[in-house]
């Protein structure tokens, strides 16, 4: 009797001592769950590095115009909102920083490389929401001919059809496209720099497109001779005269010399 009374009391204590280690366990794990992060990567973690760094190019290089705390000033626009895609695509282009006050910002060799455009966009994206850089573009495998058809109804206007811009009102101009990057174009329908009005409402599809129209018309070559800036039939019907009617003249000179 007294054994089995004593292996039921040790019994007890075993399960004491399981249900004690038991809530230890589980306040542990509530504990983990419920304190805040301590990781890198968790919402309450401050400022990453590379905003950390982007703000401090910020204040050097944009912070005269754009304000210290790039809500604008009486000379640039408030950055607050614009998203990394629009500060991408200013500063990969070479518009910012401003050089001058002009009609119109002109693209230029970038003043910063690629990680510091990137530090710049991530620490103004990180003082609100904003259309963002694509992590990838696939307009590889997009269709040329559906693209060509949007940018001849969406872009032509301005920028020409084979993208060899154009001028627009007071001193303003749409530029060539025979350099851009996919990236910028992709950024520019995304933003609607200037002048350009922006093409959010264009699909995703719609927008890879119109890139890999671009992208096919920069490489194509010109089947029936000389592009001539691929300006349209000004320049051809200039040539023309010049050239055709010229050589006209010359040989008819030529003849009337002769006789
Ligand atoms: C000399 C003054 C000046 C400096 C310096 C400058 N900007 Fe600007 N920025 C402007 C002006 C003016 C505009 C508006 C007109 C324009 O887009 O050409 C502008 C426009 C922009 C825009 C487009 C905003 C919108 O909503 O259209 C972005 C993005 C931008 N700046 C980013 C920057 C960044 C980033 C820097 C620093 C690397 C910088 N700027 C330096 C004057 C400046
Ligand atoms: C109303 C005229 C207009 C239309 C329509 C227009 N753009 Fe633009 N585009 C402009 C202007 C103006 C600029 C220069 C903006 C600046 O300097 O900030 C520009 C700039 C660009 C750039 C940057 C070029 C560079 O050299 O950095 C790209 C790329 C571009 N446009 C693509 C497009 C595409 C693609 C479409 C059609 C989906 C389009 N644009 C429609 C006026 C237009």
């Amino acid at each position: 009797l007294s054994s089995s009374v004593r292996s039921s009391r040790r019994r007890r204590r075993a399960t004491g001592y399981l249900v004690l280690l038991g809530a230890l366990v589980a306040v542990g794990f509530g504990y983990a769950a419920l304190a805040p992060g301590s990781s890198a990567s968790g919402p309450s973690s401050g400022p990453t590095a590379a905003v950390i760094k982007g703000r401090e190019l910020f204040l050097l290089n944009c912070a005269s115009c754009h304000g210290y705390d790039a809500t604008g000033t009486g000379v640039a626009p408030s950055l607050i909102g614009v998203g990394s895609a629009m500060v991408d695509f200013q500063l990969s282009t070479g518009r910012m920083p401003l050089a001058e006050h002009g009609p119109e910002a002109p693209e230029r060799k970038p003043a910063f490389d690629r990680k510091q455009i990137l530090q710049i966009a991530a620490y103004i994206a990180s003082l609100a929401p904003g259309p963002a850089i694509p992590s990838s573009l696939d307009w590889k495998s997009a269709n040329f001919s559906a693209g060509g058809a949007l940018f001849r109804t969406n872009c032509a206007q301005c920028h020409n059809s084979a993208g060899a811009g154009g001028a627009l009102t007071y001193g303003k101009y749409a530029p060539a496209l025979n350099s851009v990057t996919p990236l910028e174009i992709y950024e520019a329908m995304e933003t609607g720099p200037e002048n350009m009005p922006d093409f959010n409402w264009l699909t995703a599809q719609q927008k890879l497109d119109i890139i890999r129209y671009v992208r096919g018309v920069q490489t194509e070559s010109d089947p029936g001779g000389l592009g001539l800036g691929r300006v349209g039939p000004v320049t051809e019907g200039l040539v023309g005269w010049l050239a055709g009617a010229g050589l006209c003249v010359l040989i008819a000179m030529w003849i009337g010399s002769k006789a």
